[in-house]
């Protein structure tokens, strides 16, 4: 405690106590509040709200920081891998060698996924989005590992198999869904080169594994492993406050990332960007964004927390820049998304309303290059962020404080109502 804040009601003084974190942000306490004046906090969105205390993501929207671990991310991105990333997010810590190589082999042993669940993608109608799939296939998992007796050992597996079997069911799902044969995991793949393997190696094709492609899905992933407290970690934290099994709690984390104002706006962006290409309608787009009396958003930009650029997003556009370049493959969608850019960041309204393109301006154009489909882009970006939900998740059940998620309500419905009968009314 750093102190207190006096709060007068009625006749009565309170001091609430004031919390700093390591970073030095603070908060007032209110656990008490209720009991000792009656009164709730009201917080649509819970803007104001700190949920809980948490070591693992620090962000500081102002100045445009993120840091996994206290490490920058800018710095995973260059140095390290999506595995490597993962392993610190959920264990605390980077991994020595011999970690880090009981974890490759972990992962190798339980990248298969049960042969049974085949059968689920095959009655799904050919149409279904694959963020709902996957969200169902994540909880239908429980079903086909059940709890193991011991604890610890429980956690362990169920976490190695989220992490593995994930990019199974992802590619499985693309492969069924075009109707084309399923291709197995392979143990002598690394943990990015292998998911590119399932999604696009086939018998009348072999894919071959280019080291920019895998670079380049590493960075995505690990530009998405954690992001402390959204909309689709808080599900995965409320869920699991009811001590669900992990399954059940991400496959919740799942279906909120679906949202086009969450993970849903990566396949937004290109759809918008597409758009615009085929109608040449930019500056509609731009003005109807502006439209209070329209719904529609700029897709891509702005952010709950950030109010300066996201670092992700300046990551993200360099290795967009990186590996087009490289590739020699020429996006039309890039040239769009750089001059729409650029026009929002000169618009007074994005300039007053402190909107900058968040990570998913330009993640879109680095999925296209590497040859995802626009419709698996939210699938990506769950598997990105699957270490985060799970070491959010383990962070919560390991709090000796931890209580299930129930916030209260401000109550604006009728008061004390006699029922009438049917005949009655
Ligand atoms: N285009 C136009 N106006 C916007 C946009 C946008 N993309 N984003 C916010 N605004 C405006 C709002 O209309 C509002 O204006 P007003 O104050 O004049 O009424 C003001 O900015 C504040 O907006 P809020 O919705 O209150 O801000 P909030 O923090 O709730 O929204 C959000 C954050 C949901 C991300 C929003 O910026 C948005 O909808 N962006 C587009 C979708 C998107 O890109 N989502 C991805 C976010 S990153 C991620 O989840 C990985």
């Amino acid at each position: 405690m750093i102190g207190s804040i006096k709060l007068i009601y009625g006749e009565k003084e309170y001091l609430l106590p004031l919390v700093e974190g390591s970073e030095g942000e603070k908060a007032i306490d209110i656990s008490k509040l209720r009991q000792e004046t009656g009164l709730i906090t009201l917080d649509t969105g819970y803007a104001n709200t700190g949920s809980c205390a948490s070591s693992i993501t620090f962000m500081d929207g102002e100045k445009g920081v993120l840091r996994y671990r206290g490490i920058p991310v800018e710095q995973l991105a260059e140095k390290s891998t999506f595995k490597e990333t993962a392993y610190l997010l959920i264990n605390g810590k980077l991994p020595k060698q011999k970690e880090l190589t009981d974890f490759s082999i972990l992962l190798n042993d339980n990248s298969l996924v049960h042969e049974d669940m085949r059968a689920f993608y095959e009655n799904y109608p050919r149409s279904s989005h694959p963020m709902g799939i996957l969200s169902s296939m994540v909880n239908a998992l429980r079903s086909f590992y059940p709890a193991l007796d011991d604890l610890e050992e429980e956690i362990n597996m169920t976490v190695t198999r989220l992490l593995s079997k994930v990019r199974t069911l992802a590619a499985m799902s693309y492969k069924i869904s075009r109707g084309h044969k399923v291709v197995y995991p392979r143990p002598d793949l690394t943990y990015c080169a292998n998911f590119l393997n399932m999604m696009f190696d086939s018998p009348v094709q072999p894919y071959e594994i280019d080291p920019d492609v895998v670079k380049a899905l590493n960075v995505f992933w690990i530009l998405h492993a954690d992001h402390e407290q959204n909309c689709s970690t808080t599900a995965v934290r409320v869920v699991g406050s009811a001590r669900v099994n992990l399954y059940a709690a991400i496959s919740a984390g799942i279906a909120a990332l679906w949202g086009p104002l969450h993970g849903g706006a990566n396949q937004a962006v290109i759809e918008m960007l597409t758009d615009i290409a085929d109608n040449k309608n930019m500056k509609r787009v731009i003005e109807r964004a502006k439209d209070k009396n329209d719904p529609f958003r700029l897709m891509g930009f702005g952010h709950r927390v950030y109010k300066t650029f996201d670092p992700r997003m300046k990551i993200m556009k360099n290795m967009c820049d990186t590996l087009l370049e490289k590739s020699k493959f020429s996006d039309p969608l890039l040239e769009i998304a750089i001059e729409l850019e650029q026009i929002a960041l000169n618009d007074d309204y994005f300039i007053e309303h402190n909107l900058y393109p968040n990570v998913d301006f330009y993640s879109g154009i680095v999925l296209r290059a590497i040859g995802i489909p626009t419709n698996m882009f939210t699938v990506m970006f769950a598997i990105g962020r699957l270490p985060g939900w799970i070491a959010q998740w383990k962070e919560s059940i390991d709090d000796p404080n931890w209580k299930l998620c129930r916030p209260r309500q401000i109550y604006t419905g009728p008061n004390d109502t006699r029922y009438v009968s049917i005949e009655e009314r």
